[in-house]
């Protein structure tokens, strides 16, 4: 069957040999900065080289505007590096064009020639190109590169029509390469029948870039469930888009779809350590207004006031929920503390690593659990015998363990100052302490807002103090344990326990530890003179006072754990220095609670089939208190887990892609409390 409605493109060359469509009135690609450009936007920003490597199951790109195949030799390469990069073979890639003005082959061939970089890739597709005119394509090629690892399906025919023709149960597509001239010169392509084709074919995360930035391609992209961000682009093209499909309005878990807020210009926080800290440096970055109120006459008094902590993930043997968002937000701490570094805001630290110590036989073969499974890279974690774990630590130990090289240490008042700090310097950030926030109370407005009804923001919040009242538009509670007698919280499992922790005189014995040692509890190097031994854990007790017991305990828990060095290092309570106590947030399953509280009488009325059948299918997005967040629960790892939680929030109030994949944000909504309960039939239907 020929393609008798097909109509070639009209093609010309520009004087340094760029192929420039006549139809149009644009260029394919710009002779000297075309490659960088469109391998830039479309491989690299789609991290498509990363994903093939790491994909488990087929990989799938679809473009709009095949041209002159630039895009897919661009893929063939990187295709063809990261296979040379990767010790096995990498999964299959089905790469699906749609063609509505096809070049010729020759005319092919010649637009290619100006690019003697892809050569062998060019004479290659020429191969397998239709040869003679347009008029008798047929209307889809299929051809195989690279030992027939990378299939192309090129549709000739329009987008959207192409597109509708590809059959899809759940969504193929991981990767968009948006492509075709802009909507100003080809004004039929971009139609809202050609996105919801992509947003059918969308797997959840699916990645999508384009060069056009149209505020009308934005509308759309986000209807169909994208959340995108503007971006520098390469070479003569200045901007782009970047977008991940992350709340697709098509889904059956509609409990999993977070409210969608317009970036509002300002936030309140309630807070004053590491998390509103994280949250306030990172909203000030993306030009957001930030007020913090804290109840203190200065920030990290809370649990963020130890003077040291130590900063490392919790990992379990498998990749479970847990274990892989602490991974995930181990190095994202990591990466912002060292950025906040390098940007001249320095604070005590020592990425020294951090020595699990396997003092008892469970421990040993939770070791080796670890060693056989070797679930994680060893620059994360790694088993090390005794004498290796006596040189890492530099004092002789009779115990391996497991290894964490790029965990330490660090101090949270002076990082959370920093941070602060950082956030200051942008205008943005301003701190009112002493004002204890008593009571919140919601206030409803209605207002029209002219370009996005579908986002319209409809309430505010009054904040009560014994300094007086304050209005917030935005409002986000960050204040650990001590905020979760707030009443609109009252429903969210959080629970305050107590830690003690006991900073003690180093002496000759232990001043040259180098590294940090978790047995029962821990013990932190030499800072200041001083090493941190802790810590207790104590439930119903919400007392902020030091006490003699729990330092005893601290001493007792090293000496039971490691005999040996407690016994050479001699430690007394006379060489205890200070010791402190406060609360921790945390939750029923160890993970954070970061988004939008949930109004929960409203969640039983709208998913109660929950409680009948798990997979009962609701689209209806998840119902919540209008512009009330939290970033709470941060439990003993608050170093560790509150960057990745701020930047998840900061992506949710900016409307910008997520930092983590759509399973880890409902792990860590503040709503999967109450599915979770209905699903268990805890609460009356
Ligand atoms: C003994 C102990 C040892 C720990 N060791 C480690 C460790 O080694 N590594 C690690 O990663 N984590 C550790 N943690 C946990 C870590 O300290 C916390 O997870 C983290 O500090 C929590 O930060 P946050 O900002 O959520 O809360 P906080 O630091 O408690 O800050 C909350 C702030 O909110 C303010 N606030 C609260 N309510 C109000 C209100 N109503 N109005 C105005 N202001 C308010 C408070 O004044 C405070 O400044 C430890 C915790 C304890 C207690
Ligand atoms: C900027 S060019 C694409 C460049 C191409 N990706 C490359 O690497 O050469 C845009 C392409 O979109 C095609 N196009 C325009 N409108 C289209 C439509 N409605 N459906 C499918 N393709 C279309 C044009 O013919 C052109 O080939």
């Amino acid at each position: 069957m020929s393609n008798k409605t097909i109509e070639s493109s009209t093609l010309s060359f520009k004087e340094d040999g760029a192929p420039y469509c006549n139809r149009f009135n644009d260029i394919y690609f710009d002779s000297e900065s075309g490659c960088v450009q469109s391998e830039y936007i479309f491989i690299e920003k789609n991290r498509i080289m990363q994903r093939l490597s790491t994909a488990k199951n087929n990989f799938c790109i679809a473009e709009t505007g095949f041209g002159t195949g630039l895009n897919f030799l661009l893929t063939l390469q990187a295709y063809q590096k990261a296979q040379q990069l990767s010790k096995t073979v990498l999964v299959p890639l089905h790469y699906i064009s749609v063609e509505k003005y096809p070049l010729t082959k020759s005319q092919l061939v010649k637009s290619l020639s100006i690019l003697p970089q892809l050569h062998d890739f060019s004479t290659e597709l020429a191969t397998h190109y239709p040869e003679g005119e347009v008029i008798d394509f047929l209307p889809k090629l299929t051809a195989s590169f690279l030992k027939n690892q990378v299939t192309l399906t090129l549709i000739f025919n329009d987008a959207e029509i192409g597109l509708s023709k590809v059959n899809s149960y759940k969504g193929i597509v991981d990767a968009w390469y948006l492509d075709g001239f802009s909507p100003a010169k080809n004004p039929d392509m971009w139609s809202k029948a050609l996105f919801s084709q992509i947003g059918r074919l969308s797997t959840d995360q699916a990645t999508l870039t384009t060069f056009t930035v149209a505020g009308s391609v934005k509308r759309q992209l986000r209807e169909i469930g994208f959340r995108l961000e503007k971006q520098l682009a390469k070479g003569k093209k200045k901007e782009m888009f970047v977008a991940v499909m992350q709340s697709n309005p098509i889904t059956t878990r509609g409990y999993q779809l977070r409210p969608r807020i317009i970036k509002p210009q300002h936030v309140s926080i309630i807070g004053g350590g590491i998390a509103s800290a994280c949250v306030a440096y990172k909203l000030t970055k993306q030009g957001i207004k930030v007020t913090l109120y804290c109840k203190d006459n200065t920030i990290a008094q809370g649990a963020s006031s130890n003077s040291v902590a130590a900063l490392y993930p919790l990992l379990h043997q498998q990749h479970d929920d847990i274990s892989c968002f602490y991974q995930q937000a181990f190095w994202h701490a990591r990466s912002l503390y060292d950025e906040l570094n390098q940007l001249g805001f320095s604070f005590s630290h020592q990425w020294c690593g951090l020595l699990e110590v396997s003092y008892k036989e469970q421990l040993v073969k939770r070791q080796q659990a670890f060693e056989h499974l070797s679930s994680w890279p060893n620059n994360l974690i790694h088993g090390v015998n005794a004498k290796q774990a006596s040189t890492l630590a530099n004092i002789k130990l009779p115990f391996g363990g497991l290894f964490m090289p790029n965990a330490g240490w660090v101090s949270p008042p002076e990082l959370v100052a920093q941070l602060f700090n950082a956030a200051k310097k942008t205008n943005r950030l301003k701190v009112i302490n002493n004002t204890e926030i008593t009571k919140i109370q919601q206030i409803k407005t209605t207002f029209n807002d002219k370009e996005n009804t579908e986002e319209s923001n409809s309430s505010s919040w009054l904040l009560s103090s014994k300094q007086g009242n304050f209005n917030a538009s935005v409002l986000v509670i960050c204040g650990g344990a001590e905020a979760i007698t707030i009443e609109q919280l009252s429903n969210l499992p959080l629970n305050a326990t107590r830690g003690q922790v006991s900073n003690m005189n180093t002496n000759s014995t232990i001043n040259k530890l180098s590294t940090v040692l978790c047995h029962k509890g821990y013990l932190t190097p030499s800072n200041n003179q001083l090493h941190c031994i802790g810590a207790t854990f104590q439930k119903n007790n919400t007392s902020t006072k030091a006490n003699k017991d729990d330092d005893l305990h601290n001493l007792s828990t090293l000496a039971k754990c490691l005999p040996d060095l407690s016994q050479s290092i001699g430690w007394k309570t006379t060489d205890i220095a200070f010791s402190k106590a406060r609360l921790r947030c945390t939750s029923q399953d160890h993970l954070p609670l970061v988004g939008a509280v949930p109004n929960i009488s409203d969640h039983i009325n709208t998913y109660p089939h929950l409680a009948k059948d798990k997979h009962w299918k609701y689209s209806e997005p998840s119902p919540c208190l209008d512009n009330l967040y939290v970033l709470l629960g941060l439990g003993a790892r608050g170093l560790c887990s509150a960057p990745l939680a701020a930047d998840i929030l900061t992506a949710e109030l900016c409307n910008t892609p997520y930092p983590v994949d759509n399973q880890m944000l409902f792990n860590l909504s503040p709503n999967r409390f109450i599915i979770r309960d209905i699903i268990k039939r805890k609460v009356r239907i």
